[in-house]
């Protein structure tokens, strides 16, 4: 019978898509997923090491899981717990002193050798530990990425982080940055494709960086990947994340304006809107040369919108402070946003940094911050109402007759649609402003069933 494997996964994207090839690479070795933990032969945590709550949530659920192990070692059933991710790269051996029920640990470099560490754990008499950032290239190492059947797929062209931010441990638990060439990336993306995939989210930790190898033997940008993938057919829709608004050349707000593929929407982390708290953050950027960026952009295309990412009381921070982010966030007008309460983390230069701000006051600018931005993408929804915009269909809707999809500013959006339609791009006029989503009806001439829409399909 097929050795059953369970993977919960935590943090970014980017884990997402590292869940996906680990449990691919291990089913090419006859483990079959499973929901159900209790049947699980192994299991996989794959984890978050960027906030303190992110990375405590792990040795929650190691308790859980130690009580299952125990439960199926009385039924006379073996398990095999790994820890992966980003917690296993920063803690290593300190996780299997702290949860000894602990198997394995996999650093996200080596994680394309978890199926030889499970093969190897039975004969061993301790916790194998992997996090060497391993010579080999782990994409080169794993099973050719499996067909999916999804309309929207991750995959990550970069990853690692030589900008050091003072806060964050990145650049630590990914390791120094690297790009796939273009022609690895370009199969994977032909090969989604050619499975049914229409959007793809090109990741990476500071995904704007990409600089991998082209056929010409020279480094290829983001911008002249992008023209490359937007050459494959199947794919309707292009994404990228995450940017770092240093590394935004100019090619690539161009790419905005040439590419139509390109969704005209892009997370841009700001992190601060005061000079002197951006330069303590080494962010290498003044809140001047991130609103000309945003003008650069819109310039490119007029109906480009943003979303960012926010850190409130980081050491030094002052009541003026957040008032210069909160001034910024009005002046950007985004149509989302992530705020963030400063979480000192081990190894990172602002944590030991003096005048760390005190609990209460972090939770009060969040809570400032955090309406202020509420507001902004309540404003940015409702002035959808009345509009039609293009809707990527990728699931059944949670009523019967109804399909789910995303706007091209990622809103979920809903309406009564034909299940021919999924995976179609679709013209939907905005109709109504639900607690999480948008309401629409699918353009007068494309509900007919498929015929009419697939004419009008975007691309
Ligand atoms: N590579 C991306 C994302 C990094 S992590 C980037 O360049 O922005 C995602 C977000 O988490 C960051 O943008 C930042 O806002 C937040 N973050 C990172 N470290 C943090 C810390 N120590 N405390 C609070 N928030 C943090
Ligand atoms: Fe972290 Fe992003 Fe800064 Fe890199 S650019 S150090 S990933 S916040
Ligand atoms: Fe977390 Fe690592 Fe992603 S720390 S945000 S899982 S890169």
């Amino acid at each position: 019978m097929a050795k059953k494997l369970y993977i919960k996964t935590f943090g970014c994207q980017m884990n997402v898509y590292d869940s996906e090839r680990m449990a691919q690479s291990l089913a090419v070795r006859g483990f079959a997923a499973t929901p159900e933990i209790e049947d699980a032969d192994v299991i996989v945590l794959n984890t978050c090491h960027i906030r303190e709550k992110a990375a405590e949530k792990v040795y929650s659920d190691l308790g859980r899981m130690r009580r299952i192990k125990q439960s199926r070692e009385r039924a006379g059933k073996a398990t095999i717990i790994a820890v992966a991710g980003c917690v296993a790269q920063a803690e290593g051996d300190e996780i299997v002193a702290r949860a000894p029920q602990v198997d394995l640990v996999v650093g996200p470099q080596s994680y394309h050798r978890l199926g030889e560490l499970i093969a190897a754990r039975p004969a061993s008499t301790h916790a194998l530990v992997e996090t060497q950032f391993p010579p080999e290239d782990k994409f080169q190492r794993l099973p050719r990425r499996a067909l999916t059947r999804a309309v929207s797929a991750f995959l990550t062209i970069q990853e690692g982080c030589d900008r050091f931010c003072t806060f964050c441990v990145v650049p630590y638990t990914r390791g120094a940055e690297f790009s796939r060439a273009v022609a690895e990336v370009e199969a994977e993306a032909q090969q989604l494709a050619a499975g049914g995939v229409r959007e793809i989210t090109l990741l990476g930790q500071n995904v704007n960086a990409y600089h991998g190898l082209a056929a010409d033997g020279r480094r290829a940008s983001l911008a002249r990947l992008i023209e490359t993938l937007a050459a494959i057919s199947g794919l309707a829709r292009l994404r990228y994340t995450t940017s770092h608004p240093r590394d935004m050349s100019e090619d690539l707000v161009a790419a905005h304006r040439t590419q139509p593929k390109l969704m005209p929407y892009l997370h841009l982390p700001l992190q601060s809107g005061s000079d002197r708290v951006l330069a303590a953050m080494n962010r290498g950027h003044t809140l001047a040369d991130y609103l000309a960026l945003i003008a650069r952009m819109r310039g490119a295309r007029a109906d480009m919108a943003f979303s960012t990412d926010i850190i409130v009381g980081f050491p030094g921070e002052t009541d003026a402070d957040v008032d210069a982010t909160l001034e910024a966030v009005e002046r950007v007008g985004f149509a989302q946003a992530y705020a963030f309460m400063f979480s000192p983390r081990p190894g990172t230069p602002a944590a030991t940094l003096p005048r760390q701000v005190p609990e209460a006051a972090k939770k009060e600018r969040l809570a400032r911050v955090q309406a202020a931005l509420a507001r902004q993408q309540t404003a940015f929804n409702k002035a959808c109402i009345g509009r039609t915009m293009p809707v990527l269909f990728e699931r059944e809707g949670r009523r019967a007759g109804q399909l789910a999809g995303r706007s091209p500013y990622g809103q979920a959006v809903h309406a009564p649609a034909h299940s021919s339609l999924l995976g179609s791009v679709v013209e939907v006029e905005i109709v109504r402003l639900d607690a999480h989503s948008l309401a629409g009806r699918v353009a007068s001439g494309m509900d007919a069933g498929g015929a009419d829409a697939r004419r009008a399909r975007l691309c």
